[in-house]
């Protein structure tokens, strides 16, 4: 039986349906077909305006190729098993529909630097979306903290209570984080818009090809300046998947504060009941579900980096067909990163913060300790002396269950002579936050700041996503 295959000249047989369907991409890489039809077009156009093919035919393969995009974006499109993946499916309806002309599409062009481009279009689409998703985040985190500069609670390390911070500059931490994200992510684009097209199966085309044509059209940088090098790299999707991993940590490390937060034990926060759910059999329960979904789906970010780059390891040059199994996990990672990013942004705003459990954190565990040391290095004493001072006063007030502003004023005299009334002054939690001015510290002062800053550079973001194509 003859094979129907749109390579299957050499062939005898007729393949068998079980390695059809291991060897099909087409039920999940489709999702690239606006990015292959993308690429067709430009180099359709290029083909024509090199006399490869005539203009009559370029318009004949545009035109369908609109046609077929039409038909996909209805839902009326049937892809084909048998037809392997997105750009065979494409392309054998196009010729379907026109004719010959479709056949002249794939001249000068291979599968290898097909793929490789609209892998490239898909990655530079979400990123956009993806730095989008950071910005919506960044203002909720922005504008939480700008009504919660004055409300204080214990900042922690070891997960014991450490210093007293204002809960801004907690929220505004996160601010930093995902900015730093953001300009990871928006960095990639000049490695992503990098045209791979006309590079050919592996050693480029004998065809007097325009890349630098083609990779205007698409509004690519440039066009890859080895052959080789542009089938078989996917360094840009292992970028895009570290990118994205770095994310879902800090997403998963907020997820894991709130989850706290949030419990009876702390008491600060009270999550909006929309982002909860209950249990089956106990009552009472309101879990933090969403938290805990975005700090489960990080492991699964992770499990997609891991893929590409165990997938990639090794791998001889240039294209091998491993490099199918590089869509599915970018795929599902890009649309897990997004989907957590757009359902934290409104959780966060409707959260509310229990200021006063906050305080009453506050006002155990010695978190003024460090100021006390610090009172008495204004009088003269060693820090490392201050630091044991204090530290034997702590120990007293622990055996006596009292605070370290509890300390009357002989008690206090006892420990060294250089206390006076001024100590109480530096007893007061929202003192001491004023106190630290140091840059980046988090007085008052500095996190007002912050906030105007924040402000800021989510416009100088919003104004950079604007700009992308
Ligand atoms: N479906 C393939 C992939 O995603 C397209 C490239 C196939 N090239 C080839 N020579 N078999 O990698």
């Amino acid at each position: 039986m003859k094979n129907q295959k749109l390579w299957g000249g050499r062939f005898k047989s007729s393949s068998l349906s079980e390695v059809d369907q291991f060897n099909a991409s087409v039920e999940f890489d489709q999702k690239l077909w606006p990015h292959d039809i993308a690429g067709s077009m430009a180099h359709a156009k290029m083909l024509a305006k090199q006399k490869i093919i005539s203009q009559k035919e370029a318009k004949n393969i545009v035109q369908g190729l609109q046609t077929i995009s039409k038909k996909i974006e209805s839902g009326k499109f049937s892809w084909d098993l048998s037809k392997e993946d997105v750009h065979l499916n494409i392309e054998s309806i196009l010729t379907q529909l026109i004719g010959s002309a479709g056949e002249k599409l794939h001249t000068a062009r291979s599968r290898n630097d097909q793929v490789a481009t609209d892998l490239r279009l898909y990655c530079r689409e979400k990123v956009k979306l993806l730095l989008q998703g950071l910005v919506w985040l960044q203002q909720a985190f922005a504008e939480t903290a700008k009504k919660n500069v004055e409300t204080l609670l214990p900042g922690y390390t070891h997960l014991q209570r450490a210093q007293p911070i204002s809960l801004a500059h907690h929220l505004l931490a996160y601010f930093e984080m995902l900015q730093r994200d953001f300009s990871r992510l928006s960095d990639s684009l000049d490695r992503i818009n990098v045209l791979p097209l006309g590079a050919g199966a592996l050693a480029g085309t004998t065809f007097p090809i325009d890349r630098t044509f083609v990779a205007k059209e698409l509004q690519f940088h440039d066009a890859a300046a080895n052959s080789l090098d542009a089938v078989s790299d996917r360094d840009f999707v292992i970028e895009l998947l570290a990118d994205l991993s770095l994310i879902m940590m800090h997403l998963s490390r907020f997820a894991e504060e709130w989850i706290l937060w949030s419990t009876h034990e702390f008491g600060f926060i009270q999550l909006p009941e929309q982002f909860c759910t209950g249990s089956s059999m106990m009552p009472q329960k309101m879990n933090p579900d969403i938290l805990e979904l975005i700090r489960g789906k990080t492991g699964r970010v992770y499990g997609s980096l891991v893929s590409l780059l165990t997938i990639m390891k090794g791998l001889p040059l240039t294209y091998n067909k491993d490099m199918q199994e590089d869509k599915e996990p970018l795929f599902d990672a890009v649309e897990t990163v997004l989907a957590s990013l757009q359902i934290l942004a409104p959780m966060i705003r409707q959260t509310k913060f229990n200021a006063e459990n906050m305080k009453k954190a506050l006002s155990a565990g010695f978190v003024l300790a460090t100021d006390v040391a610090d009172y008495l290095v204004t009088r003269g004493i060693p820090f490392r002396q201050a630091h044991h001072i204090v530290g034997k006063m702590v120990s007293y007030c622990h055996k006596k269950g009292i605070e370290l502003k509890e300390l009357k004023m002989d008690e206090l005299k006892k420990f060294d002579q250089a206390f006076e009334k001024s100590i109480y002054h530096w007893l007061d939690e929202q003192h001491a936050v004023d106190r630290r001015k140091s840059l980046g510290g988090t007085a008052r002062s500095n996190v007002n700041q912050a906030v105007t800053q924040a402000k800021k550079i989510i416009s100088k973001n919003q104004q950079l996503i604007a700009k992308l194509k």
